[in-house]
């Protein structure tokens, strides 16, 4: 899967509300516990949106660090999307929003929605953008704010998720470096097990929606968790095979962090020791798109990940979608 132009992850930044939420503090708006939660998803605790705190906002946080991490101006970014599903507002798009506030002047910006695969969907599209020659430096954010969107009263949902953003800088690296395949699919006939039903065009907010409750995440929690076992086995595997690599190659696997028990379930099949397997799921929750970029970003700055080391990015999410990426750093 070689091509004649390499593009790779050049920097990376992150970006977390200040207010940390911990299950204790969950077990005093919903019937939870802090031990439920441990044990059946590994979340301790998460970071939730208070005060005039935003998604673009922690956005162009994150992506301030990437681009001095970079060494870039952003007048150097030929394009900037933002994977998100919790964008600011409908339109304009967040990217857009950040575009202004970091003045790139040179961007195109657009928001790409993938669910929790987000950040694997838009690492895809920026790898086309620069192999073509159509960008030479994108900026990619994954951010996701879904606490304003979580039914604080329904105990399934409410307390899985954390906000936060991740960002990252792609360009062009040296030969047999950087993103060396990166496969993504989709089923949209499993829209109706992760969903959102009210707030876009076919139900706009009126009294009925909001009394029904129709504007927060709707979730078949057990069913989205025996696909994501599956899909995230079988894409590793398959984005493995694509580069004749096996598990046990790779340094470090990143996978999308929304239960420890579907991570373990998955590592365990493929056969990887836990020290191959990055978390922070005990920390953050389920950050959606920001998962991967989040984890990604702090390995690179606790020096886990070196240069030459072999990363496996998995994920899963609304749609339904899922996909994988592997890389050499
Ligand atoms: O990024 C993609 C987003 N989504 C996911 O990845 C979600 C994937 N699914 C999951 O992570 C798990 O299915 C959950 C964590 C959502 C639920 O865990 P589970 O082991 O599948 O539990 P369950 O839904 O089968 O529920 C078991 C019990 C139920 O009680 P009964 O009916 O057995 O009496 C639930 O009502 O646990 C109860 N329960 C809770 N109890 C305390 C559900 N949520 C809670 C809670 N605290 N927060």
């Amino acid at each position: 899967m070689q091509s004649a132009t390499a593009v790779g992850i050049v920097s990376t930044g992150k970006a977390l509300p200040v207010s940390r939420v911990t299950n204790f503090d969950l077990e005093n708006i919903v019937d939870t516990s802090d031990k439920w939660i441990r044990e059946r998803t590994g979340i301790e605790e998460r970071y939730i949106l208070s005060n005039d705190e935003t998604n673009s906002k922690l956005s162009l946080t994150a992506s301030k660090i990437a681009l001095d991490k970079a060494g870039l101006k952003p007048k150097d970014i030929d394009l900037i999307i933002v994977a998100t599903v919790t964008p600011d507002m409908i339109f304009p798009s967040t990217a857009c929003l950040i575009q202004s506030e970091l003045n790139a002047c040179n961007a195109a910006a657009f928001d790409l929605a993938a669910g929790c695969t987000g950040f694997l969907y838009g690492l895809n599209v920026a790898e086309q953008y620069i192999k073509t020659g159509a960008a030479k430096n994108v900026l990619l954010v994954g951010a996701d704010t879904l606490s304003p969107v979580i039914d604080w009263q329904d105990r399934n949902t409410c307390v899985l998720f954390g906000d936060g953003a991740g960002a990252v800088i792609l360009s062009e690296v040296e030969r047999g470096r950087g993103l060396m395949a990166s496969k993504l699919f989709s089923d949209g006939s499993k829209a109706g097990l992760l969903y959102v039903p009210a707030g876009g065009s076919r139900a706009p907010a009126t009294v009925r929606t909001v009394e029904e409750r129709m504007h927060y995440i709707k979730m078949n929690g057990p069913e989205v968790f025996k696909f994501a076992v599956t899909v995230m086995i079988d894409s590793t595997k398959e984005i493995l095979n694509l580069c004749e690599k096996k598990p046990e190659d790779l340094d470090y696997l990143i996978p999308h962090q929304a239960n420890v028990r579907i991570i373990n379930a998955a590592s365990k099949r493929l056969r990887l020791k836990p020290e191959q397997v990055l978390l922070n799921i005990q920390r953050y929750g389920n950050m959606s798109s920001a998962s991967i970029p989040v984890v990604l970003d702090e390995a690179v700055e606790e020096g886990k990940i070196k240069p030459g080391n072999l990363i496996a990015l998995v994920s899963f999410g609304a749609g339904l979608t899922w996909g994988a990426a592997l890389l050499k750093w």
